[in-house]
């Protein structure tokens, strides 16, 4: 297959910066420019961004120049968003308009009723809407966007559950990481020797996210799934790697041991095509006492699987279990990338 070229907007925040260190030697795609905010356009990437990935930064990314927001001085065919929401809700169209596929890690379009939310293990099916995107917005190019960092995590492991028993509802309790919150995200001082129970608009997202993934798409229209989700966000002093206590009602009755075995063969489209940021197995299921732990846990798979355990009875609910994910790996940058190659993969 010949390269296809690929940009990274926002280059140079937390997911920007995951992107160039995955799209490093992948494959399908050859990173070709990089852009972020005025601030940086124009500058050295090496003087525009302090690298915070313990990986070292690609050979030669440092001299590349920062490009504006601007599509007619971007050479590539795809372009990976990881902009500020505020940001990407003006952005990305101006792309999608000029031909550009856009795989956004931004909630600004993830709602709209013609924009894929995709995890291409749970709805790989849903790029169906793209060409009625296409038709709608009359656009060249389009948006898909992948879930908010603990819906994604959540979302993966809800889809062996949800088609082979149903879901009623479910409460899910999430222990986030800093990077979620970007670089400059949460002041040393708040977080140092504390918990903070409170992440703004996160439970929205969470409690209103899977349902969309969960959805059916038919003739055209994601008609959602059809339990509650009720979400409780804190964040706490670790790096990367969110951890989620999920509490779930099922709509036929199962067991801990039956959970298990779903985790443990679940397999989705990635893994058949056998894409290159697919991790195989998708979920990872620990059976000691303690774990998940995002320290030991988070890089499963690459950081592109999820792992579950203390699957177990509850005395309200009918199962419980903890799941844990990389939020800037699985939960973002590797997120879009695995989109983009179902999207190169289906010929799209
Ligand atoms: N972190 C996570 O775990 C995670 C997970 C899932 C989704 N997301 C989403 O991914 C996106 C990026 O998050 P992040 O954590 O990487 O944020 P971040 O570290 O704050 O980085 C933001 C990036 O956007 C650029 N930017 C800011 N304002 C801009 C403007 N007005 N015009 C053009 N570019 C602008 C910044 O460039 P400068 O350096 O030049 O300012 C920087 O490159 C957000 O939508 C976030 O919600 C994040």
């Amino acid at each position: 297959m010949k390269p296809v070229k690929v940009a990274v907007l926002g280059a140079t925040g937390m997911v920007g910066q995951r992107f160039i260190s995955l799209l490093e030697g992948h494959p399908y795609f050859r990173l070709t420019d990089l852009a972020a905010s005025e601030r940086s356009a124009g500058k050295r990437y090496g003087d525009a961004a302090s690298w915070y990935l313990s990986e070292p930064m690609p050979e030669g990314i440092r001299e590349s120049v920062v490009k504006a927001m601007d599509p007619g001085g971007i050479d590539a065919d795809i372009v990976f968003s990881a902009l500020p929401s505020s940001v990407a809700r003006d952005v990305e169209p101006l792309f999608a308009r000029e031909g550009f596929v856009v795989a956004s890690n931004a909630s600004a379009y993830r709602k709209e009723p013609d924009v894929p939310l995709l995890i291409p293990e749970v709805n790989p099916e849903h790029l169906g809407l793209i060409e009625v995107q296409k038709r709608n917005r009359g656009w060249d190019g389009c948006i898909i966007t992948n879930p908010n960092c603990t819906t994604i995590v959540l979302a993966l492991s809800l889809k062996p559950l949800y088609d082979a028993f149903g879901i009623k509802r479910l409460h899910v309790v999430s222990m986030q990481a800093l990077s979620g919150a970007g670089y400059s995200g949460v002041p040393s001082m708040a977080i140092i020797d504390n918990v903070i129970p409170y992440i703004g608009g996160e439970e929205e997202k969470v409690e209103s996210e899977p349902l969309k993934i969960l959805g059916k798409l038919q003739e055209g229209v994601v008609k959602n799934a059809d339990f509650t989700v009720s979400a409780s966000c804190n964040r706490v002093q670790t790096s990367d790697g969110h951890l989620e206590s999920v509490f779930i009602d099922l709509a036929e009755p199962a067991s801990p041991e039956d959970v298990e075995d779903l985790f443990r063969r679940f397999k989705g489209e990635p893994q058949k095509l056998g894409l290159p940021t697919a991790p195989d197995p998708p979920i990872i299921v620990r059976g000691e006492p303690d774990r998940p732990q995002p320290r030991f846990d988070r890089m499963a798979g690459g950081g592109m699987a999820i792992t579950v355990g203390r699957i177990r009875r509850d005395s309200i609910f009918d199962i419980k279990y903890s799941v844990l994910g990389h939020n800037t790996i699985r939960g973002a940058a590797g997120a879009s990338i695995l989109n983009a190659e179902l999207f190169v993969e289906k010929g799209l």
